[in-house]
């Protein structure tokens, strides 16, 4: 199984070893990147390692290749063959560098060295051939660590190191596109994977040790664990892996859920199952093209033209394309209709996007009666159309529509959420303090429209019950087990 490796890029050795007594549980090892150090802390350096009390990973890295270091193989060697004179276990030198003394010196005190290609642009054009040659001598770990910025650099990175013929080798894709690379090294051929603890990333897309140990289950993938997950761009600051997660932890089931910045869906499934993908939940701006790429759909996805959930069906070895988003809206709905003993008979609907679709079905499905009502009149009438519903503008005559439909009012347009919490989609609209008050932005719990609707007295549904639910339809479908955390 692959290993975790802790980064340190802090200024002293001090605050480093303070980093590994907080972060041993969670790593293999460490790297001390001495490139960040101050340069009176180099007469530290040959204790470090007995004092880390982790094996340690030396690392002295150029600015051409995205560290501190300005000096040539001369200065290198300088530094380095000083420090070896502690117990390092590897030496990670640029394969750019000519440094023959730590070289040398490694050979003799039998040090790994890692021999690396930093590429911050992309991947490299012949990056297979360079990989292949890297290494200089035998029992080097040759590292190709890259930016990668789409889905199919992802999967290229990945045939390049199934196909380098390398025992041991690491790879690494960096920037948000590659941290599946980070999270999954064992499945890209990497037999170790960077974390950052401290002030200052070591590199674009490492995590703090702690969540990809926790969170992302690290230490317990192994080549059986299913893979799950979430598409979409961006998607890191996605709150479904923290639902997903300790799910799958606490139904017993050996299985990951993890964040995929996806720039071309239709190749993600096409390639997914190759790292053993199994189902995953769809985000923007994926959910209307998946519904028109995926063979085979249910009702819901074609009802409302959107896919929120992909999963692989084993028996006929194709991707089933569901939407979960109009049953985890109604969940909470019918949750507070029971315990309140509240009928809901009449719904307005502000807003007319894909949000809106996914509401106005299951209102519909449910026989509610429903009507729209959006900045844009030709978005509500389009919408309205489809469904044979009434609709009008945010403006007077919306005003008198909502007023008739007004047991419930859901709001679903991205206005008022983060970073934008200001915002409001409807500022001049007055609440009765009679209706429920259902509001589909998550972040933060309480818009500023929720909030008016409750100091009003409205009562009201907070978007986070919208998520969670949906999240639990998806669970099932991914797992065939209740999410049950
Ligand atoms: P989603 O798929 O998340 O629902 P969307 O399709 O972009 O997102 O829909 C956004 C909805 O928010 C639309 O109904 C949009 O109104 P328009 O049809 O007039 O564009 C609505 N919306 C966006 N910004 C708005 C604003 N400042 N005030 C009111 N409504 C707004």
């Amino acid at each position: 199984m692959a290993g975790l490796c802790l980064s340190l890029t802090e200024a002293t050795i001090e605050e480093n070893l303070r980093l590994i007594k907080k972060n041993k549980p969670f790593v293999d090892l460490c790297e001390l990147r001495i490139d960040y150090l101050k340069e009176e802390e180099h007469g530290a350096l040959p204790l470090f390692p007995e004092q880390a009390g982790l094996p340690v990973i030396l690392t002295l890295r150029g600015r051409d290749q995205g560290g501190l270091f300005e000096g040539d193989g001369r200065d290198f060697d300088r530094i380095c063959t000083r420090a070896l004179r502690g117990n390092y276990s590897y030496v990670d030198i640029d394969s750019t560098l000519d440094a023959p003394e730590t070289e040398n010196l490694c050979g003799k005190r039998g040090i790994t060295i890692i021999r690396s290609v930093h590429d911050f642009t992309g991947i490299p054009e012949n990056c297979g051939e360079l990989l292949r040659r890297l290494p200089k001598h035998s029992g080097e770990i040759p590292k190709i660590a890259c930016m990668i910025a789409t889905t199919a650099d992802l999967f290229r990175l990945r045939r390049i190191g199934a196909e380098s013929g390398h025992s041991r080798q690491i790879i690494i894709g960096m920037g948000d596109f590659g941290i599946p690379t980070r999270l999954l090294p064992d499945r890209f051929g990497s037999m170790l994977s960077y974390s950052t603890a401290g002030t200052a990333a070591a590199a674009p897309g490492h995590l703090p040790p702690e969540k990809m140990t926790n969170l992302f289950r690290f230490r317990e993938i192994d080549p059986e664990t299913k893979l799950f997950g979430i598409i979409g761009n961006p998607v890191l600051h996605s709150k479904s892996p923290e639902i997903h997660n300790p799910g799958l932890k606490a139904a017993g089931l050996n299985a990951v859920y993890i964040p995929f910045p996806v720039d071309d869906p239709e190749l993600f499934f096409t390639r997914i199952r190759d790292l053993g993908g199994r189902g995953f939940s769809i985000t923007v701006p994926h959910k209307v093209r998946t519904a028109g790429t995926l063979a085979r759909r249910d009702k819901a996805v074609d009802a409302i033209g959107s896919c929120n959930t992909a999963v692989w069906n084993d028996r006929d070895r194709e991707w089933i394309g569901y939407n979960t988003d109009a049953a985890g809206f109604y969940g909470p709905l019918k949750g507070y209709a029971d315990v309140h003993g509240r009928k809901i008979q009449g719904a307005a609907v502000i807003g007319a996007g894909g949000a809106a679709r996914a509401v106005v079905y299951a209102l519909r499905q449910a026989e509610i009666e429903t009507c729209v009502v959006n900045r844009t009149e030709e978005n509500a009438e389009k919408l309205a159309a489809e469904f044979g519903i009434p609709w009008a503008g945010l403006n007077g005559e919306g005003k008198e529509l909502v007023h008739r439909y007004s047991d419930l009012i859901v709001q679903t347009t991205s206005v008022g959420m983060t970073p934008d919490t200001e915002g409001d989609p409807w500022p001049d609209f007055r609440f009765s303090g009679d209706e429920l008050v259902y509001e589909c932005i998550y972040t933060p719990k309480y818009t500023t429209f929720l909030s008016r609707a409750k100091e009003s007295g409205c009562d009201v549904i907070t978007g986070d019950r919208m998520l969670r639910c949906q999240a639990e339809e998806q669970f099932i479908l991914f797992t065939g087990k209740r999410l049950n955390t």
